[in-house]
């Protein structure tokens, strides 16, 4: 059971036109929100990115407010109530009848959600590490849009995956800014270093709830650019985002990070976030993912 523009209908039977500038033109915005247990954490700095995002692109909605309880029945309809699961939600500048580079008038957004289970990654990965990929960054200059149009981002991840590592990370002007689908934090002498919310990468809502926790576990944070010719000097690397959570990485392109290890501020700041989001870090990997 999916939410499609007003109703919950069976996701086979859900039908978008072919005129939808999403589908056109990827004119659209989305978030993807976690539940563990049946839980949503962190939903009111979701709605209020979607907002900014909706804002930024001037489609016009202002149906944020209702995806609580749109949500709430979604996880209810399809048996999730206390699963680990994620909520996605897309609003696209509609179907207008003809299809134009202007912005149509008067046409209703195109407003889609739906949850599935999403079981949390394989307990070894948060232990161990993983592995990443260093990818010249080809997006376009709005990343703090979190805009549906996500080909460079898919294609860098596809390359990622069939070289056997997690994630990739986008490089550009010799900085390291952030993955795929996640952020990136470096630690050099102790001290977290994360890429500033400039246009360059998307203000991840995880990023911003770890940097809140650092001071708690006694991390120094600054927020800046991490410059890739400084690899060989970190002690560690880990990344930060809804899905991945806080998941260490331990190899770039084949080459260890620090000792190869996860490394003490990755531990201190995962287990910070674990119980800040009201997971139970046994759970873990109890139905891992693929
Ligand atoms: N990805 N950077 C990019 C490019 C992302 O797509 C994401 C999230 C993040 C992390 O942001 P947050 O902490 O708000 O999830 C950073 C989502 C989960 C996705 O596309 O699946």
């Amino acid at each position: 059971m999916v939410y499609l523009d007003g109703a919950f209908v069976d996701a086979s039977d859900a039908r978008v036109s072919v005129a939808d500038r999403g589908f056109l033109f990827a004119d659209g915005v989305y978030e993807v929100v976690r539940v563990y247990d049946g839980r949503m954490v962190f939903l009111e700095e979701h709605l209020e990115r979607l907002r900014r995002g909706l804002s930024e692109l001037t489609i016009d909605w202002d149906g944020a407010g209702g995806l609580e309880t749109i949500a709430r029945r979604l996880l209810a309809e399809n048996g999730l109530e206390r699963s680990d699961a994620t909520l996605y939600v897309q609003v696209t500048r509609g179907a207008p009848r003809r299809r134009s580079h202007t912005f149509p008038e008067g046409v209703r957004p195109t407003v889609y959600a739906a949850a599935q289970a999403y079981p949390r990654h394989a307990a070894e990965r948060y232990r161990d590490g993983v592995g990443a990929l260093l990818v010249d960054d080809q997006r376009w200059k709005r990343r703090d849009i979190k805009s549906i149009a996500l080909l460079p981002n898919v294609l860098a991840n596809q390359r990622a995956h069939e070289n056997g590592a997690f994630e990739a990370l986008f490089v550009e002007g010799g900085c390291l800014l952030e993955g795929s689908h996640s952020n990136l934090f470096a630690v050099e002498d102790g001290v977290a270093i994360t890429h500033p919310t400039t246009t360059e990468i998307l203000p991840g809502i995880t990023r911003a709830v770890v940097l809140g926790l650092a001071a708690d576990v006694g991390v120094e944070v600054r927020e800046e650019p991490i410059p890739a010719d400084r690899l060989g000097a970190f002690s560690e690397l880990f990344l930060t985002g809804t899905t991945t959570e806080v998941m260490p990485v331990t190899r770039v392109d084949g080459a260890p990070v620090g000792d190869g290890r996860p490394g003490p501020v990755a531990r201190a700041l995962q287990a910070a976030y674990l119980a800040h989001a009201g997971v139970r870090e046994e759970d873990a990997g109890r139905t891992s993912a693929a």
